[in-house]
């Protein structure tokens, strides 16, 4: 795994593939006592995930997560804080995205789609988790601690499921290698977010009102435990930012490489925009910004987003330990010690499960012959956003940033994909591009 961890996800989808199963073992690395099972097999994530939850902890179910998810669970219900995301995301689509767009295509330059679209979530979540305004989307692409810090961070993360713990806690005790920069990381992290929590706590005591999913810190269980909120804080700033900039760059991807559906979708999307003319009885300059509501109808790009998330997942692998023993619906028994890696990845890219056409990207299979929304996202083989207790609270949001942001740049901008890159998913806990993805733009005449 160590030697493949490059193209980890697909040497396990392919050793699914040659062995014709959906699941199997793997001994850890010599002198570890690690045993793997590695697993694509439905009807045993949804076992694990949901219906036998309890007997399959993962390092985050804790205390902690409860209260956490208890918080995001309040805000991400209600109505006031739906609109307000919306919004926001919105505001920043037409206030930063957009000038920052424009600018590159009078300039006739290139830029990384990828890092545009990780500036865009890094400022919509920091705005939504601290509520905090930012200006990492500005034209002159200003550098930011803490979101290469929150980067590097991530990327240690994976090295930390793959790796054996000794190794890891070897190089943390010699302050080493990757163990190194997650300490110096986490420093600049902790600065950060201990100063975000006091500013929080000094205006609440001056009676200013934020509204973010840390609004009400006052009324919360552990609201003077400071690691606590840094820890809440900083596991929804994760969940937000790195699972729509993943969305977001693979979608752009995909489309972009298939002619035919990103003209499908400007189709839907003129359809839309002149029905807005006809009703507003005005003209529109150039640029044009949807409304969010109106984005919500249409089925075709819906569509498309669904099948981009499914071939391109946010969260590739899951891993999960076992607290008894038990045998799994496809026979296979494990038990205490067995690590098992769910590969989300791969369940989506096998023909026993969405059929031998699996691999290409085709919006079509999630509208059915009335042209409505089929919806896979309640069965068990659509993975994207987790199943059961730990599923993602923010999907609905996620729906609403991405279209924001996809619709505004494809119907104001032609967007060319330089020839000759390497695209390829970077080894990290969220699925992103090894090297990103630079592209021409030219604004775009509808
Ligand atoms: C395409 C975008 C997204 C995808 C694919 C995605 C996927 C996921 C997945 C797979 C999990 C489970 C992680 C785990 O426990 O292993 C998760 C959890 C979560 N997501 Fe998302 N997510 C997306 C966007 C968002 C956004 C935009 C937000 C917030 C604005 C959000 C908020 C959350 C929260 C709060 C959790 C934690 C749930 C818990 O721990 O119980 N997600 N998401």
């Amino acid at each position: 795994m160590a030697m493949n961890s490059k193209g980890l996800l697909e040497f396990g989808t392919e050793v699914f593939h040659s062995l014709g199963r959906g699941s199997f073992f793997i001994d850890g690395p010599i002198f570890s006592k690690l045993k793997y099972f590695v697993t694509c097999h439905h009807q045993n994530i949804e076992y694990i995930l949901k219906t036998n939850f309890s007997n399959f902890p993962t390092a985050a179910d804790s205390d902690a997560w409860k209260v956490q998810r208890r918080i995001a669970h309040t805000s991400f219900t209600a109505s006031e804080f739906k609109d307000l995301l919306s919004n926001m995301s919105s505001k920043v689509v037409e206030e930063k995205l957009l000038p920052l767009l424009a600018h590159v295509a009078e300039n006739e330059s290139t830029i990384d789609l990828q890092e545009v679209c990780s500036r865009f979530a890094f400022d919509i979540n920091m705005n939504a988790v601290f509520g905090v305004h930012e200006n990492y989307l500005s034209t002159e692409l200003p550098s930011k601690d803490l979101a290469e810090a929150t980067a590097k961070v991530q990327e240690a993360i994976l090295y930390r499921h793959i790796m054996p713990m000794f190794l890891w806690k070897l190089m943390r005790l010699f302050n080493i290698g990757w163990e190194r920069e997650t300490t110096k990381a986490f420093k600049i992290i902790d600065a950060q977010l201990y100063h975000l929590i006091s500013q929080k706590r000094k205006h609440l005591l001056q009676g200013i009102k934020s509204f973010d999913l840390f609004n009400n810190i006052s009324s919360l269980p552990n609201k003077n435990d400071e690691k606590f909120l840094r820890d809440s804080m900083l596991s929804l700033f994760f969940a937000g930012k790195d699972a729509i900039a993943s969305g977001l760059i693979w979608f752009f991807w995909l489309v972009l490489s298939t002619p035919a559906v990103e003209t499908k979708i400007l189709e839907e999307l003129k359809l839309l925009f002149s029905s807005k003319k006809r009703q507003l009885l005005e003209t529109h300059e150039w640029p044009y910004v949807f409304d969010a509501r109106d984005l919500g109808r249409l089925v075709y790009l819906h569509a498309a987003i669904c099948e981009s998330l499914r071939l391109y997942l946010a969260v590739p692998l899951n891993s999960i330990t076992v607290l008894k023993e038990v045998v799994l619906p496809d026979g296979n028994l494990v038990t205490p010690g067995v690590q098992i890696i769910v590969s989300n990845y791969s369940v989506e890219r096998m023909p026993w499960i969405w059929g031998e056409d699996c691999l290409e990207f085709k919006p079509e299979r999630w509208i059915d012959d009335d042209g409505l929304l089929i919806r896979h996202e309640n069965m068990s083989k659509f993975v994207t956003f987790n199943l059961g207790p730990r599923t993602c609270l923010g999907k609905d949001m996620a729906f609403t940033q991405i279209k924001a942001v996809v619709t505004t740049v494809l119907f104001n901008f032609e967007v060319e994909v330089l020839e000759g890159q390497y695209i390829f998913p970077k080894p990290a806990i969220t699925l992103h591009m090894e090297k990103g993805l630079n592209v021409k733009l030219q604004k775009r005449v509808i």
